[in-house]
């Protein structure tokens, strides 16, 4: 007796061991290249974006042999941002993209770069477009805008924001070197939300459905991503559920919410478009009001709820919501919207005429395979512009990029602004 149970133990024990030994190696070789990036995906493209440069640059000259030479422009970015600013970073590489082509000049676009990673990523790892469409890295700068060259011009154009941007036009377009480099940045954070970045809409519009692109990882997941969660690819496919998305800021923004409040600031960059003046969640914002400020910088969750019913009630042949958000801070409240949004007394009292939602979805759901966290901007944002209702937050830049990009619309997005809310 005393022996079976001895082998029996003996055996658990070494069952145990292999067991333990197997999550080992588990966490080590596998659960630790989750979080990593795909440094070898971006050697890959950082090459990728030099032969298409090359490819390109011999294209002109056999084109442009007898005209002008072709010119380029280099201009001031932003520099080592943080992993959630990858939003304003972008939106400001696409206007640079923009003013580039109508100042007639190659645009050389520069890599991404985050403080918490240790090299710079290719651009053409997110944004597409932006690389393919009259643009070489900036890893050519030396070899077209030698430093000792004559045709090279660095220019710091020196003037209030409402000229700034035609009067570097006029620039870009007139100056007969070469190269241009540009050292102080054209763009400050609130072009966007004036009169004279109004004025720039209508053309960066164009700009977006002709140029805008993403990259094939960032496509790959989404696509994965409405297959997974059984969301509608496009509005007019038949597959999966139409759906709408909230993108939901909690956590830390409560304190840029005090501060915004107490400096009085209005919604942020193209929030503020005329077009979608009145996608405000009523009362209407009034800056001067911390109060007002705080309700649509931090909305309570009734005010969330507010905002889908409407949706709701305009669209009930919807009948899945899509969360974005970027902080575990969210999860708690995604659960209490779950809880209601799917309660079918909740449903009749507000009168959804098809009861209330069947699936509640969000960012933390994301099929993503190993290595592919950095990309999961790009996939928030693509989700949001694909979904036939957007509910957004007026003082994110996140929301911004989604308003631009759906506003931009192809055949995928419809443009139409009444599917925009702003909280
Ligand atoms: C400030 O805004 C809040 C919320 O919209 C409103 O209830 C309050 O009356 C406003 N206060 C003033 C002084 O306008």
């Amino acid at each position: 007796m005393i022996t079976t149970s001895y082998h029996r133990f003996r055996s658990l024990v070494f069952v145990a061991i292999i067991v333990a030994f197997l999550y080992l190696l588990y966490s080590k070789l596998i659960a630790n290249n989750t979080s990593g990036p795909p440094y070898s995906l971006y050697a890959a493209l950082k090459k990728q974006e030099q032969k298409t440069a090359r490819k390109f640059l011999e294209s002109l000259q056999l084109i442009e042999a007898q005209k002008d030479n072709p010119k380029f422009v280099l201009f001031r970015q932003q520099e080592g941002l943080d992993f959630g600013s990858q939003a304003c970073y972008a939106q400001e590489i696409l206007l640079y993209h923009h003013l580039a082509l109508q100042g007639n000049r190659i645009f050389i676009y520069q890599p991404f770069e985050w403080k918490s990673r240790k090299e710079q990523l290719p651009l053409s790892a997110f944004l597409l477009g932006v690389t393919q469409e009259r643009a070489v890295p900036s890893s050519f700068v030396e070899e077209l805008c030698p430093k000792t060259s004559i045709d090279v011009a660095r220019l710091k154009v020196d003037l209030s924001q409402p000229e700034m941007w035609k009067s570097t036009i006029n620039t870009l377009q007139k100056r007969k070197e070469t190269c241009i480099i540009m050292s102080n940045p054209i763009i400050d954070s609130n072009f966007l939300s004036s009169p004279a970045g109004h004025s720039v809409w209508p053309l960066f519009q164009k700009y977006v459905a002709r140029y805008f692109r993403w990259s094939t990882q960032v496509l790959d997941i989404v696509d994965r991503t409405h297959t997974h969660l059984d969301l509608r690819r496009h509005f007019y496919s038949l597959e999966g559920e139409p759906y709408m998305v909230l993108h939901l800021r909690r956590g830390d923004f409560h304190k840029q919410c005090k501060t915004i409040a107490q400096q009085q600031l209005g919604f942020t960059k193209w929030n503020t478009l005329p077009a979608i003046s009145s996608a405000t969640l009523f009362p209407r914002l009034n800056p001067a009001n911390a109060t007002s400020v705080m309700d649509h910088c931090y909305p309570s969750l009734s005010r969330i709820m507010e905002a889908i019913d409407q949706q709701a009630h305009r669209k009930p042949h919807i009948r899945a919501l899509h969360i974005i958000h970027d902080d575990a801070a969210s999860v708690t409240d995604i659960w209490k919207l779950e809880t209601a949004l799917k309660s079918k007394q909740r449903a009749e009292l507000y009168g959804w005429p098809y009861g209330p939602m069947k699936s509640i979805t969000h960012s933390g759901m994301v099929p993503y395979q190993a290595n592919e966290q950095d990309f999961s901007v790009g996939v928030d944002v693509e989700m949001a512009r694909r979904a036939e209702v957007f509910i957004g937050n007026g003082y994110s830049s996140l929301t911004s990029y989604i308003v631009a990009m759906r506003l931009g619309g192809d055949v995928v997005a419809s443009g139409i602004s009444d599917d925009i809310t702003l909280l």
